[in-house]
């Protein structure tokens, strides 16, 4: 293939787990992303709130009200369920049904080799994770892709090893059945490591977010406290712009002449932090800003995001339907 050449992109298929409100690393890692695909291609972008059970399936409570404040951020952010299928998952059923039959033919060694699997096994040690929820969640996830035959699924890094696995479930399920699905390519999102507040990466494990949803008067109080470069303990000490979070923000919200004026400017000590932070702050709140009042226009139309899942789960349930026809027939079970 010419290297040079774009892929055709068809059809894209793409979820988060609602676990809580999104934060601006959760902005820059997939939402910006979906925004720009859903003005050229055919997008499915779903709640993905059965996967959030396989975390934790012992608060379920708070599940209801993430799945809204997560489609609030989405459509508030610019997600046009106009120019896309924005839907949830545990309302279209055949994500189930199709997971149970992939379910039949995976075997178990591939999940246990799965490295996101084994990672969250050692990392997450407060609960116990020894589900087998937890463990065929790849089969969920490939499910969730595969019934809507795309073409692409865009992920960041860290879903990579999710995406191989699918793409070899579907490997198998092909020569077992018959061509029944393409294989799904990774549309790698370039995610730049936001910082969080503290510096390390910016996380809701962490505690150290800035929140889509955040008023500005909290948005500024996060900034004005936020940790920089250490060197500059007092006005008069020069700092380095590669060591302090802020400036990592800067990399992603300021244009780059101020940007680099900035680094200029800290590396001599001719300005201050808190006028770094302020300048830092127009560049969120030109994100922020408008996601507030499309947000608060959202707000003044009861039933809006009701119908805007419905419309959309009709819309992925009759794409569902299609695959699982095929997949029925496929399998002799019709
Ligand atoms: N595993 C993804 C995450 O944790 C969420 C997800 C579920 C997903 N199903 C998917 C992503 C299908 C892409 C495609 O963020
Ligand atoms: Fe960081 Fe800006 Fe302070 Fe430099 S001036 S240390 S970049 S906050």
């Amino acid at each position: 293939m010419d290297p040079t050449s774009e892929p055709i992109i068809r059809r894209i298929v793409s979820g988060i787990q609602p676990s809580g409100r999104l934060h601006l690393g959760n902005y820059m890692g997939a939402v910006r992303n979906w925004i720009t695909l859903q003005e050229e291609h055919e997008c499915f972008f779903f709640i993905a709130d059965w996967h959030a059970l396989s975390t934790n399936y012992e608060n379920t409570a708070m599940l209801r009200g993430y799945a809204k404040e997560m489609l609030l951020d989405w459509l508030s952010l610019g997600l046009d369920p106009k120019k896309c299928t924005l839907f949830q998952q545990s309302h279209v059923v055949e994500h189930a049904e199709l997971y149970l039959l992939l379910g039949m033919m995976t075997p178990v060694a591939w999940l246990l080799r799965n490295p996101s699997y084994k990672d969250q096994m050692v990392q997450i040690e407060h609960r116990d994770l020894a589900m087998y929820g937890f463990l065929g969640y790849p089969v969920l996830q490939t499910a969730d892709i595969v019934l809507y035959r795309p073409s692409h699924v865009p992920v960041g890094q860290d879903q990579v090893p999710h995406l191989e696995l699918a793409r070899e479930i579907v490997r198998r399920f092909n020569s077992l059945y018959g061509e029944v699905f393409p294989e799904p390519l990774p549309l790698l999102t370039e995610t730049p490591k936001l910082a969080g507040l503290d510096g390390r990466k910016m996380s809701k494990s962490y505690d150290n977010c800035i929140f889509v949803s955040d008023p500005p008067d909290a948005v500024w109080e996060k900034l004005r406290t936020m940790k920089t470069d250490e060197r500059r303990k007092r006005r008069n000490d020069p700092g380095n712009p590669e060591d302090c979070p802020v400036f990592s923000l800067h990399e992603v919200f300021t244009a780059l002449p101020v940007r680099q004026q900035i680094d200029r400017d800290c590396r001599t000590a001719s300005i201050g932090c808190i006028d770094c932070k302020k300048i830092l702050l127009e560049g969120v709140e030109a994100l922020l800003s408008p996601a507030r009042e499309k947000r608060k226009e959202l707000e003044s139309k009861p039933g809006i995001l009701r119908e805007i899942i419905g419309k959309g789960c009709v819309k992925a349930a009759a794409e569902a339907d299609k695959t699982m026809e095929l997949v029925r027939e496929a399998m002799k079970i019709s």
